[in-house]
C-alpha cells in the first residue's frame, strides 16, 4: 500500500492506494458509521462491508441530485445519525460526490471517508475535495469543497468494472500524464496493453502517479483559482461533447484533449508530433479521438462553460507533453477549431 496526502482548508485527506475494502473497519474513527453505496456495488461487495448501517441509492447521473440528498438526510435521521457519526461512501464518483455532499451538510457537517470503486473515481472523483450534485440540467452546480478523512483505492474492486468504465478512467489517467508528467506518459505508451488488461501492478502505478499529480495541484490551489484549472485539460470541449451527444465523460474528454492539443499546436506552443503522440495513445487505449456533434449545439454548450469570462474561456493548453498552462481563448477561436469536428 502507498499513501498520499491532500491538504485542504478543512483538513487533511489520507489517500490509501492499494488498501483493501476488507480493512475498512480499521479506519472508521467513530462508534456509529453509516455506509452510503449504490445497488451495483452493494450487490457485488456487501459481504466485505464492515458491520454498519447501510443506505443504498440507485445508479446513473440522473440520480445525482437534491432529491437523492433529501432521501439520504431522511434515512440518516431515521438511523439517528449524530454529529459524531461517520459517513462512508463506497462506490464510484456518483456515490462519492453525493455521500461527500450529504456528509458535509447534514448537521452542518459530519466526518466522512470513501472507498473508491471505479478507476475514474480513484484517479479523479474521490480525490480533491469537490463534493456535489447536479441541478437544473447543469453538472455539479450545487456543492462544497471538503476533504474526506480517507480515500481507500482498492485495486481488487476494479476487476468487476465494465470495460466502458475502465476506459473512462484511462482517459483521466492520460490527462494527468499529458498535463503533468512526461515520464508517466512514456510509461503508458509502453504499457498500454497491460493497462487495458487491468494488470494489477500497472494500474496501481497509474493510479498512484495520477493521484500524485492531482494531489500536488490541489495542495497548491484547492478552490480552483489558478493552478487547479490545469486539471480541466480536455474538459472544455469534453463537457460540450458530453452535453450535446450521448458519449460518456471519459470518451468526451479524450476527444476534447485531441482538440486542445491541436489548438496548442495551432497557437505555436506544442510541436505537432507531440499532439500526434497524444492522439495515437488515446487510439491505442480504444478511446475516441473525434466525436461527431452538432456544431451549433456544441457552441451553445461552450458558451455556458463554467470557465467562461465574457467572450473568453480559461483554456488549458500544452507546451510539451507533461506541461500544461492556462490561456484565455475567445469563443470565436474555439468555434473555428470545431469547424470540421468529423474524422
Ligand atoms: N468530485 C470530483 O472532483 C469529480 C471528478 C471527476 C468526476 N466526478 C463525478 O464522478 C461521476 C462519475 O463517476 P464514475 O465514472 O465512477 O461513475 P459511477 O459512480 O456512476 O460508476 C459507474 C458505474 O459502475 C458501477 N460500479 C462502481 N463500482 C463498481 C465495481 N467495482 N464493479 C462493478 N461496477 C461498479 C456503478 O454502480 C455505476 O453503474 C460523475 O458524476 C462526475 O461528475 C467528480
Ligand atoms: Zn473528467
Amino acid at each position: 500500500m502507498k499513501t498520499l496526502k491532500v491538504h485542504g482548508a478543512a483538513g487533511v485527506s489520507n489517500i490509501l492506494i492499494g488498501e483493501s475494502l476488507q480493512n475498512l473497519q480499521n479506519y472508521i474513527p467513530a462508534q456509529h458509521a453509516v455506509i452510503i453505496t449504490d445497488t451495483n456495488v452493494r450487490d457485488l461487495y456487501q459481504q466485505d462491508f464492515p458491520p454498519c448501517d447501510v443506505i443504498t441509492i440507485g445508479t446513473g447521473e440522473n440520480i445525482k441530485n437534491l432529491a437523492t440528498v433529501r432521501h439520504l438526510y431522511e434515512k440518516l435521521v431515521d438511523l439517528d445519525a449524530q454529529r459524531s457519526s461517520f459517513i462512508i461512501g463506497i462506490g464510484g464518483g456518483i456515490v462519492c460526490d453525493i455521500a461527500g455532499f450529504t456528509a458535509s451538510t447534514y448537521l452542518r457537517g459530519v466526518s466522512f471517508g470513501f472507498v473508491s470503486s471505479t478507476l475514474l473515481s480513484q484517479v479523479d472523483a474521490s480525490v480533491g475535495g469537490k463534493n456535489g450534485v447536479n441541478f437544473g440540467g447543469y453538472k455539479n452546480m450545487i456543492g462544497v469543497f471538503n476533504q474526506p478523512e480517507f480515500v481507500i483505492c482498492d485495486m481488487d474492486l476494479l476487476q468487476t468494472l465494465p470495460a466502458k468504465e475502465i476506459l473512462c478512467g484511462l482517459a483521466e489517467i492520460v490527462k494527468h500524464a499529458a498535463l503533468g508528467d512526461a515520464g508517466m506518459f512514456n510509461y503508458i505508451e509502453e504499457h498500454y496493453q497491460k493497462a487495458l488488461a487491468l494488470d494489477r501492478d500497472v494500474i496501481a502505478k497509474l493510479v498512484y502517479d495520477s493521484i500524485v499529480i492531482k494531489s500536488s495541484i490541489v495542495n497548491q490551489d484547492e478552490k480552483e483559482q489558478g493552478e487547479r484549472r490545469k486539471l480541466n485539460f480536455g474538459h472544455t470541449f469534453g463537457h460540450a461533447f458530453e452535453k450535446t451527444t450521448a458519449v460518456p465523460h471519459g470518451e468526451a474528454v479524450a476527444a476534447g484533449m485531441v482538440i486542445a492539443a491541436g489548438l496548442s499546436v495551432q497557437r505555436g506552443h506544442l510541436p505537432a508530433p507531440e499532439a500526434q503522440r497524444i492522439e495515437n495513445l488515446l487510439k491505442k487505449l480504444k478511446l475516441p479521438t473525434r466525436i461527431q456533434a452538432d456544431k451549433n449545439a456544441l457552441l451553445e454548450a461552450l458558451g455556458k462553460d463554467k470557465k467562461r469570462q465574457g467572450e473568453q474561456i480559461h483554456f488549458v493548453l500544452l507546451d510539451a507533453i507533461g506541461h500544461a498552462f492556462v490561456e484565455m481563448i475567445s469563443i470565436a477561436e474555439l468555434a473555428a477549431a470545431i469547424k470540421n469536428p468529423g474524422p
